[in-house]
């Protein structure tokens, strides 16, 4: 691969097109190298693939991608005695169980943001704007429709319309700390660096959760146990609540789980007592808001406590609808999943999808390869020159 020193030694026009066309370029390697970047932080990883994203939005997707670097990093000293702790993952004699793992969770998605010499490296994440399971626009006008998704818990990500809508970072922490009727807010904050967060909690190398399943001890007795094992992260949901669609037996019969996205229902999942006392850890959404939530505590000085939930009347909770229907303004799709299976379709749809995005390069189309291939000789003969 071409060192950023060597780049930087060509005539700034091949270098315009080469970076240039790197952008445009449907499938293959969009990011810059591992090793060297000039714009972003050293990173542990690199975005690839691009399907269908114009340049704006890679531009957009890179950027938000930074930017959730300095939220992890802002969460990885925790305080399980902290408000955001209490608030996002549960009191601690309730969470005691999962700390370690909640704390391995937030320590490998920080690393991304790594950190010269390290020999850490994240899965390469491959990212695409085709939208291959059709899914984006899955949702209505009231509830949104969704920023991101994931496949088959694989390094795969897939932006929608509304990731780009999305401000970035430094405009809406300003923004909503200088609005003083906001500033208490936590999903005021939301931004597109929190997006990005709950997306990679979904990849299997960063994100693990428990799965608890029930075992017959003893067939003859009927007793049974139940056995934790982890699993990549999914996204929990309120359980004991009434299913929004009636069972009416038929084809589109789909289940409406209330799924713990947005700071209400994260809230609800640590704090209620129905809930298990892994629902919280096993959230995805959970630690971007966790995440954001620390930022805004390091870069503001104080906690965005807000939506305040009274655990005091649980009854009261459990039966309260419109709490449960969590923010007023959905910044997504609420009652269905964001990760998606991964299936054979997929494969044959976009280009890159079948394998990680570490075997990318390869994948370079043909055009972009010739004008790599160009480069090199180019820098080959100015060495010989020299
Ligand atoms: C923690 O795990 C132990 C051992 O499995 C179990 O007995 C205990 O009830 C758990 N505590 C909580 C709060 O889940
Ligand atoms: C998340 O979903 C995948 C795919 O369905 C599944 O294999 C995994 O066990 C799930 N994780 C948890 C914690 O339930
Ligand atoms: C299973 O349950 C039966 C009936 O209660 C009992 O007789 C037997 O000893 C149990 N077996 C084991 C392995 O615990």
């Amino acid at each position: 691969m071409l060192s950023l020193q060597s780049l930087l030694s060509l005539p700034s026009f091949l270098v315009a097109t080469l970076v240039g066309h790197a952008l445009a370029v449907p499938n293959g390697f969009i990011d810059s190298d591992k090793n060297g970047d000039n714009n972003g932080p050293d990173l542990a990883a690199v975005l690839t693939g691009g399907e269908r994203c114009n340049g704006d939005e890679i531009r957009s997707i890179r950027e938000g991608f930074y930017e959730m670097n300095e939220l992890f990093q802002a969460a990885l000293q925790m305080d399980w005695d902290g408000d955001a702790e209490r608030d996002y993952f549960g009191r601690p004699d309730r969470v005691m169980n999962f700390t370690d793992m909640v704390e391995s969770n937030i320590l490998r998605a920080s690393q991304y943001s790594n950190l010269k010499g390290s020999l850490t490296r994240n899965p390469d994440i491959h990212v695409r704007c085709d939208d291959p399971y059709n899914k984006c626009r899955e949702g209505n006008k009231k509830d949104g429709s969704h920023v991101a998704y994931n496949i088959g818990n694989e390094p795969h990500i897939v932006f929608c319309n509304e990731y780009f809508e999305l401000d970035p970072l430094g405009k809406a922490m300003n923004d909503a700390s200088n609005d003083a009727s906001e500033s208490m807010e936590l999903m005021e904050y939301y931004n597109r660096a929190t997006a990005w967060a709950r997306q990679v909690m979904h990849i299997a190398g960063i994100g693990e959760a428990i799965v608890e399943e029930v075992v017959l001890r003893n067939y003859t007795s009927g007793s049974w146990t139940t056995r934790m094992y982890r699993a990549p992260m999914n996204t929990s949901y309120l359980a004991g609540v009434p299913n929004e669609h009636p069972d009416t037996g038929g084809p589109n019969d789909i289940e409406a789980l209330k799924y713990a996205y947005g700071a209400t229902r994260a809230k609800l999942v640590a704090g209620l007592s129905t809930q298990e006392p892994y629902d919280a850890p096993n959230n995805a959404d959970t630690y971007a808001l966790y995440a954001q939530a620390r930022y805004i505590i390091q870069e503001k000085g104080f906690y965005p406590s807000m939506p305040q939930i009274a655990f005091n009347n649980e009854l009261g909770l459990l039966t309260n609808q419109e709490l449960q229907e969590g923010e007023k303004k959905e910044y997504a799709c609420f009652n269905t999943l964001d990760v998606a299976p991964s299936n054979s379709k997929t494969n044959a749809i976009g280009a890159p999808i079948s394998s990680s995005a570490l075997v990318l390069r390869p994948n370079r189309d043909s055009a972009s390869g010739y004008i790599l291939l160009g480069v090199i000789s180019y820098s080959f003969a100015l060495s010989l020159i020299g």
